[in-house]
């Protein structure tokens, strides 16, 4: 019990019996922060160990032609994960997703909701890049979604942000196209790991940079997905 809480007892006239073997609220909080620190380094280090994993597949045909696998990148105790279709042609050259012209654009999509690109966690539905960019398929994702499964449990994020139409159906196995997909509060909810995280759904920043116009909707998205991180909807 704090002091000032034991002062207004005793000032009440109330007689307060602390045990003495009672660990003290300070030292509680303590050992609740050591217990947390741990816990978060044992997920960065299981993060660790899943990227070898994931360098190591041979799942699906785009094992053949990448150059690296792209893992993911960030914080692995992020509030928000960010989620992108698959590398392009500079992520499978870097290893690292969203480094091109999206990229940027999605850096300063994030820093207009306050949020620096090592704050959060980015990773995409593949981690290998689709030849000349075309599209997914389906037994490419199935092959590759244990991967994010377990990011997502390990990282724990408080947001999930599905960036693009192929995020946010592969994500969330929901084939509603992305313009009736944003502007709503999905959630993504794994029985198996107890897992139940708000989603939002906006569009992907290379569609934004052919059509700047729609910048203005995934800012409307991107409000939303703050409210509903604050719990204020
Ligand atoms: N587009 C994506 O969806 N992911 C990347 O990593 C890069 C571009």
């Amino acid at each position: 019990m704090q002091p000032t809480q034991l002062q207004y007892l005793k000032a009440l006239g109330i007689d307060v019996w602390v045990d003495r073997n009672m660990p003290s609220l300070e030292s509680a909080v303590e050992n609740q922060s050591i217990l947390n620190e741990s816990a978060e380094q044992a997920a960065s280090s299981k993060l660790r160990t899943l990227e070898k994993q994931v360098a190591k597949c041979t799942a699906c045909v785009l094992h053949e032609s990448r150059t690296q696998t792209v893992y993911g990148v960030g914080n692995a105790n992020a509030d928000w994960l960010i989620i992108g279709e698959a590398p392009g042609a500079e992520e499978d050259k870097q290893g690292e997703p969203f480094v091109g012209l999206a990229g940027e654009l999605l850096n300063a999509m994030l820093l207009a909701i306050g949020l620096k690109r090592e704050q959060v966690f980015i990773a995409n539905i593949l981690k290998c890049r689709p030849p000349n960019n075309r599209d997914p398929r389906l037994e490419e994702a199935q092959a590759c979604e244990n991967f994010l499964k377990k990011q997502i449990t390990l990282i724990k994020p408080k947001i999930i942000l599905c960036v693009g139409r192929i995020a946010a159906q592969n994500l969330l196995k929901d084939e509603t196209p992305i313009g009736k997909m944003r502007g709503q509060r999905y959630v993504y909810a794994d029985t198996d790991t107890d897992t139940n995280i708000p989603v939002v759904v906006t569009y992907h920043p290379a569609y934004l940079l052919r059509s700047p116009k729609e910048k203005r909707k995934s800012w409307e998205d991107l409000k939303m997905a703050v409210k509903i991180f604050n719990g204020e909807s």
